[in-house]
């Protein structure tokens, strides 16, 4: 194991702990930035330490296209090559072909009625001939994504990796897990995530147990291939839907492998709250105690608060940013929409609390003007934005090593619901 992790204190199941990872001593609960392109968009390395940011998130996914995990490695790995010094996490690759091949739910319940029929045609015939064949016959993108929403889950099922197309050359790639953690492990970051694969919480039925029990045949093949375990640390993912048998085989058959941390995965899809938060409560509660737990892709300031408060450590969203991109602030009563017409002739910063450089140095009429035509104005809402995360983590960590972490939840909610609804 290349991390260590120490719980400093505790409030019933919350806990704020330092997890010291190679490249940086963290405080959890923490919340990391995701970067695609070895990059927080519109913010510089230097300033995302000014902001105390501890770990941020690479896609293995996009950094394997582009500039290729060869490179990274020829270069130093990811570390060096983006000029991070602090700690660093891949995901697998798995959840991003997801995201990619995701159509819209009526889409995809109107092509589940096709599948079988499909499939049962497609997978008399090699792959590659199909492939060929759609090529020529289609250049209507309909078709190409109905093919590849129809054939994942049985290339799944037939080769036990995950189908997709480069976006660089249209290639078919697959993604063993053995292909995933070479790639990580050429990319360097301090926490490589096992290969998964992920159900949208939304889909219902055989599919949801299918691809947790295949998550736990990857985890196997996924430690079987790690090659730096001194080095980075690689954490499994907890699969099942909302099923909570499905999640305790889960969990159990990853604990019994001893791994450095554990992730839980597939929520955050368009579930409601209380099954998203009913789904993190059993998780934690059959986690070890003395290793981190991560929710992935959880990224509003409240889930993040709830989370903790029911024992996870560590969040990753694209929320803060891409929310910052369509000129909305966080603030601790919400959102501010910097578009909104009202602040053409608002003197006063986005939050007048904050003590970033943003909020020190610029009114929402400024903001107001470059939202729309600059890109300077998304960068300032980034900053501010994940300045905000990282105070949320800082207030949420000392609040519970102080023991005033129920005061600090119930200002929290009073600030974000003044009106208790
Ligand atoms: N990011 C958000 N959710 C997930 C998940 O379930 N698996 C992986 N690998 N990444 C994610
Ligand atoms: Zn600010």
């Amino acid at each position: 194991m290349a991390l260590r992790f120490e719980i400093l204190g505790r409030f019933n199941r919350a806990r704020a702990a330092h997890l010291t990872l190679p490249h940086f001593l963290c405080q959890t609960p923490l919340f990391m930035p995701v970067g695609t392109q070895g990059t927080i968009k519109g913010l510089t390395t230097s300033q995302l330490e000014d902001i105390g940011c501890q770990i941020i998130l690479g896609n293995t996914y996009h950094l394997a296209l582009r500039p290729t995990s060869e490179l990274i490695d020829e270069l130093g790995g990811l570390h060096k090559f983006m000029n991070w010094p602090r700690a660093l996490l891949t995901d697998s690759g798995g959840f991003q072909m997801v995201v990619v091949l995701c159509l819209t739910d009526t889409l995809c319940t109107f092509l589940d009625s096709f599948r079988m029929l499909i499939c049962n045609i497609v997978f008399r015939y090699p792959y590659c001939i199909w492939l060929t064949l759609l090529k020529r016959v289609s250049h209507f993108s309909l078709i190409r994504r109905f093919y590849r929403t129809t054939s994942r889950p049985f290339m799944c099922l037939y080769h036990e990796s995950l189908p997709e197309f480069s976006p660089v050359d249209g290639k078919p790639m697959l993604l063993t897990p053995e292909e995933s953690i070479q790639i990580q492990n050429r990319i360097g970051a301090d926490i490589i995530m096992a290969l998964d694969d992920v159900v949208k919480t939304t889909i219902t039925g055989p599919r949801i147990k299918e691809a947790m029990y295949r998550t736990l045949r990857w985890i196997d093949r996924c430690i079987a291939a790690h090659k730096r375990p001194h080095e980075q640390n690689l954490f499994g993912i907890v699969q099942g839907g909302l099923d909570p048998a499905l999640r305790d085989i889960c969990v159990r058959g990853l604990v019994e492998r001893n791994l450095p941390g554990y992730a839980i995965g597939g929520l955050a899809g368009g579930e409601d709250k209380d099954s998203f938060w009913r789904v993190v409560a059993q998780c934690t509660a059959a986690l070890p105690e003395d290793k981190p737990r991560y929710v992935m892709g959880v990224g509003y300031p409240l889930d993040i608060v709830v989370c903790s408060a029911l024992g996870a450590d560590m969040y990753d969203c694209v929320y803060p940013t891409r929310t910052a991109r369509f000129g909305t602030a966080l603030i601790p009563e919400g959102v501010l929409k910097l578009k909104h017409q009202a602040m053409a002739t608002d003197v006063r910063p986005i939050d007048p609390t904050c003590e970033c450089m943003v909020c020190k140095k610029y009114t929402r009429a400024y903001i107001h003007c470059l939202v729309t035509k600059d890109a300077m104005g998304s960068q300032l809402l980034s900053y501010h934005n994940l300045h905000y995360m990282m105070k949320l983590s800082r207030d949420l960590h000392s609040s519970i090593v102080e023991g005033r972490f129920p005061e600090f939840v119930c200002k929290f909610l009073q600030r974000m619901f003044p009106k208790g609804d």
